[in-house]
């Protein structure tokens, strides 16, 4: 190919690749198939490798940089980033709207009513159709400059589309992490042993607060356009229009938005929303209510710190009162014990919450919660109800001051809770509250992966002293099964065939199975591949392990106590003397390619895909012995799911074709390296 011919050939691929990336992200309506699609972005690559002086960095390929040093820069608004005036009720709005007739003398005025996101706002500039700039809103007046974390948005196009795009353009809008994302991040974290994040709101804060664009990229997050505060070069004149042509130039606008002819509209709009938002893929604080004319929008201006013509409908925050009856102690595999609130059921959000958390002692005491307390629980982006506050006009006379338990609830030892931590721990290695909390994350399908050995099996296990720790599983006979409640013969040789199949699983998951502490998957992961098994890593000095990157002092130190420990050799010893695989199998031949994990598998992808793109994971599972097919049928093996899926999703479904998400396939890459 000639330099000339690739120039033609880059800019028309290019024009392609934006243009299906925008009926993909933004109308959610593709054209062509994800391969036609990835044939498109691959062909583009290929081209752009030969001749790298042509790539632009508005390139479709150039989404994620590197990381940067240092902190974010600050960028000062060319056009403040004003915050809403809040409501809570329909008087308020008709208040509101009484103002507006006061003050144009008119009293018929169309609104556009959208869905307050509660998310992180942005502003993003484009410059002759191209994204030069994204900034937070900061303090209204100064915000950081995010353009790196934003360009690894995929829904944030990197180029304007369409027919008369602007010379010049700030955008608005919000940035959010979808539910799905949020929870399959926090799982992650916790099984790295890291502090989730308390709401997708933080998550994505923190995401977009991050100095490498790779992790924006990975998290997934999203965006939602809702406002145009400058253009050039293109003269609007109502926020209805407005919508419509930033949706025309390929940005993100949420189809939720309506346009009312009048109050009464508006406020159907914000009763529909409240029950409905809980079946949304993000988290909405409310309604914004904004007037379109923006002849009128102009006249009547704004506050210093609000426009006077837009306001924000604000739902009140999900909680509800109830009793409490009780205040129980459950104990963590670790043994760490959560004081948690047993309440009178109450519906909430669209659940019935008859369990609250109470995080930890400090915690109750400083909200002195106690049995009999009338309090509020709230639920927010967590999963997990928090007790909110104590109605204390409400106490009973004859209430008393919660105490934590000397001794763990489950087996009677000593509970201590040490110097300068927060939580009081069961230091008994055989309680059999920890057993059984350690026994179902041994079995989990990332650990492994024991199908069918479910919280009420293991209780009865445990409970019945059949099984006092992991190695037990494996003595299993199927007359100790079938005495168990609701265990009939075919489901006990079912059980025991498939612990039987989890002891050929990988060391790697074994170490996580383990659960020792702060070691999640990853670091599982890290150390069985450094070490090739279980033997040398209860070899392995804390400096050794230290030194392999992503091994920190937290993780090598409890590795290695561990594995100081007697009773946790014997453990290992005798799983290995039950079949379980605790060493890494040598290689077949001694190179350094990579066992192709995927052997002969099927993949099929459907769906937008956040963090790579569809070429890098074809790639990858190429890499590994796999194949990626285009149509679904028996014959596939796995359906990675992004977002906003087709009919390939429901075809595998049907067929009950395995289907999982980025994540899942992120993890399954890693490890099958
Ligand atoms: S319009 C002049 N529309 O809410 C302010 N804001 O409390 C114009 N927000 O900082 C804002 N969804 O980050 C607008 N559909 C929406 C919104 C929205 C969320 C946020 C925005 C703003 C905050 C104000």
């Amino acid at each position: 190919m000639t330099r000339e011919e690739a120039v033609k050939r880059i800019e028309t691929l290019r024009g392609e690749v934006r243009r299906h990336e925008r009926l993909y992200y933004v109308l959610n309506a593709p054209e062509i198939s994800d391969q036609e699609y990835d044939a498109l972005e691959r062909e583009l690559r290929t081209i752009e490798k030969q001749f790298p002086d042509l790539v632009t960095p508005d390139s479709p390929t150039q989404r994620v940089g590197e990381r940067v040093a240092g902190d974010l820069p600050t960028f000062a608004h060319q056009v403040p980033m004003l915050s809403l005036d809040n409501t809570y009720s329909a008087d308020e709005l008709r208040e509101f709207e009484e103002r507006i007739f006061r003050s144009i003398g008119r009293r018929r005025i169309a609104y556009v009513a959208e869905q307050k996101i509660d998310g992180l706002s942005i502003a993003l500039h484009y410059e002759g159709g191209r994204l030069t700039r994204a900034v937070t809103r900061g303090d209204g007046t100064r915000g950081d400059d995010v353009t790196s974390n934003a360009r690894a948005i995929r829904s944030i196009p990197l180029a304007l589309q369409g027919q008369d795009v602007p010379e010049a353009l700030e955008a608005r809008g919000e940035v959010y992490l979808p539910r799905s994302r949020f929870h399959a991040i926090n799982q992650e974290r916790e099984g790295r042993g890291e502090e989730p994040f308390a709401n997708p709101r933080n998550a994505a804060a923190g995401s977009m607060k991050s100095l490498d664009p790779r992790i924006v990229a990975e998290r997934g997050l999203d965006v939602w356009l809702y406002a145009v505060a400058q253009v050039q070069g293109c003269a609007l004149s109502s926020h209805w229009e407005t919508l419509g042509r930033m949706r025309d130039w390929g940005l993100r606008t949420n189809p939720a938005a309506r346009r009312c002819a009048g109050l009464d509209e508006v406020l159907a709009y914000c009763e529909e929303w409240r029950e409905k938002r809980d079946t949304l893929e993000y988290d909405i604080d409310g309604i914004v209510v904004k007037v379109d004319d923006f002849s009128l929008q102009k006249e009547l201006g704004a506050t210093s710190k609000f426009p006077r013509w837009a306001i924000a409908y604000k739902y009140p925050a999900r909680r509800a009162a109830t009793v409490v009856r009780d205040v129980i102690v459950q104990v963590g595999r670790t043994g760490k014990l959560t004081p948690v609130a047993v309440l009178d059921p109450v519906s909430l959000a669209g659940s019935t919450v008859s369990r609250a958390t109470l995080h930890n002692e400090e915690e109750i005491a400083r909200k002195d919660v106690r049995v009999g307390d009338t309090v509020l629980i709230e639920k927010g982006g967590d999963v997990i109800p928090k007790v909110f506050e104590v109605v204390l006009s409400k106490r009973p006379s004859d209430t008393i001051a919660w105490m934590p338990p000397a001794i763990c609830p489950a087996c009677g030892a000593k509970a201590v809770r040490a110097e300068g931590e927060v939580d009081r721990r069961c230091l008994n290695r055989s309680c059999p509250a920890q057993i059984e909390e350690a026994v179902k994350h041994f079995a989990r399908r990332e650990a492994m992966d024991i199908e069918g050995l479910g919280e009420a099996l293991v209780h009865q296990l445990v409970e019945r002293g059949l099984v006092r720790d992991f190695s037990d599983l494996y003595r299993l006979r199927l007359e100790d099964l079938t005495g168990l409640e609701r265990m009939a013969e075919k489901s006990g040789c079912n059980l025991l065939d498939q612990i039987g199949k989890s002891k050929r699983r990988e060391p790697r998951r074994l170490l996580f199975a383990l659960g020792l502490r702060f070691v999640g998957e990853r670091a599982a992961m890290i150390l069985t591949r450094r070490f090739h098994g279980l033997d040398a890593i209860a070899r392995a000095s804390i400096e050794e392990m230290e030194g392999i990157h992503e091994i920190g002092p937290a993780i090598a130190g409890s590795v290695h106590d561990w594995f100081q420990q007697e009773s946790n050799r014997a453990l290992v010893a005798r799983l290995r003397a039950a079949g379980v695989r605790t060493e890494e199998e040598p290689a077949k031949e001694a190179t350094n390619t990579p066992t192709p994990t995927f052997d002969g598998m099927q993949f099929v992808l459907t769906g937008a895909l956040h963090g790579m793109t569809r070429e890098e994971v074809r790639t990858a599972i190429e890499a590994r012995g796999g194949r990626v097919t285009s149509s679904v049928s028996k014959k596939t093996a796995i359906v990675v799911v992004g977002a906003n899926p087709g009919s390939k999703h429901e075809k595998a479904l049907d067929l009950g074709v395995r289907c999982i998400d980025e994540n899942e396939l992120r993890k399954m890459l890693e490890l099958a390296l």
